[in-house]
């Protein structure tokens, strides 16, 4: 049966979807294309030549499922450490959902991002530790993505508020990326270092708007509402 999201409010959205807690599973969410943003106005906003690639090859929920599958038979279960595992798709009223483990904190709020944690707090040492333990992960597993974006990756928190560790959400599909798995794992941990030092500077980047005071950076990494779990159950 199809779930039902069109009058459900989403806990986020980002630049081409909407996020919902899974009508029958609080500890999942649904992603559906954004309907304000169709495929065809995101081929669209490429320009040329981009935008002579099939509409099929926008779509980055069939795209985010086929690079996890990919992944999950290289890494197996060591990838979800760091990285929301990924279910695969459900009929809904507002087209096709790809369902995937939605971060929560210890408090059962959705866990926000890393934009949002260190817009907030500041790098805090907690922050660094964590930072430094998810980049050595990535760094000796040698994951392929596209840059790692601090709205992108979520910072689920423990019942005292410390961090318990960082959670890729996003960004790991990308149209262009077909991993040759025969190249030796060095070249995959050359890469995965490259946006490890790139993650650290977008990291300089807003702490330097952060210093300037004013209003937090775009509404990328803003959570909608908590989707704390109703207790009509
Ligand atoms: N599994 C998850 N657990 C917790 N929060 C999530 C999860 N997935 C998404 N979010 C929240 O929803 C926001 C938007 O989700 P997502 O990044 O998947 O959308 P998008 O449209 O693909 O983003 P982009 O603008 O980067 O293309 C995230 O920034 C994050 O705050
Ligand atoms: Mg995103």
């Amino acid at each position: 049966m199809s779930l039902n999201l069109s009058r459900v409010e989403p806990f986020a959205q980002g630049g081409n979807r909407l996020c919902f807690v899974h009508p029958d599973d609080q500890n999942r969410c649904v992603k559906v294309r954004r309907p304000d943003f169709t495929l065809e106005d995101r081929r669209r906003k490429k320009g040329f030549p981009k935008n002579l690639k099939p509409l099929s090859s926008f779509d980055d929920n069939a795209e985010e499922y086929r690079v996890m599958k990919q992944l999950y038979s290289r890494f197996g279960s060591a990838l979800y450490e760091h990285v929301s595992n990924c279910f695969g798709f459900e009929d809904t009223d507002m087209g096709k959902g790809l369902v995937s483990d939605l971060i929560r904190d210890n408090a059962q709020n959705v866990s926000h991002t890393l934009k949002q944690y260190i817009w907030d707090n500041g790098y805090t040492d907690d922050c660094k530790r964590s930072v430094n333990q998810f980049c050595g992960y990535w760094e000796a597993l040698g994951i392929p993505s596209r840059d790692l974006l601090l709205h992108n990756i979520v910072a689920q928190m423990d019942a005292e508020g410390c961090i318990v560790r960082l959670v890729v959400i996003d960004g790991l599909g990308s149209s262009s990326m077909f991993p040759n798995w025969m190249l030796p794992t060095s070249f995959f941990k050359k890469k995965a270092k490259r946006k490890t030092e790139n993650l650290r500077h977008r990291i300089e980047l807003l702490l330097q708007d952060r210093e300037k005071g004013g209003v937090f950076p775009g509404y990328h990494g803003l959570l909608i509402h908590d989707g704390a779990p109703s207790d009509k159950a």
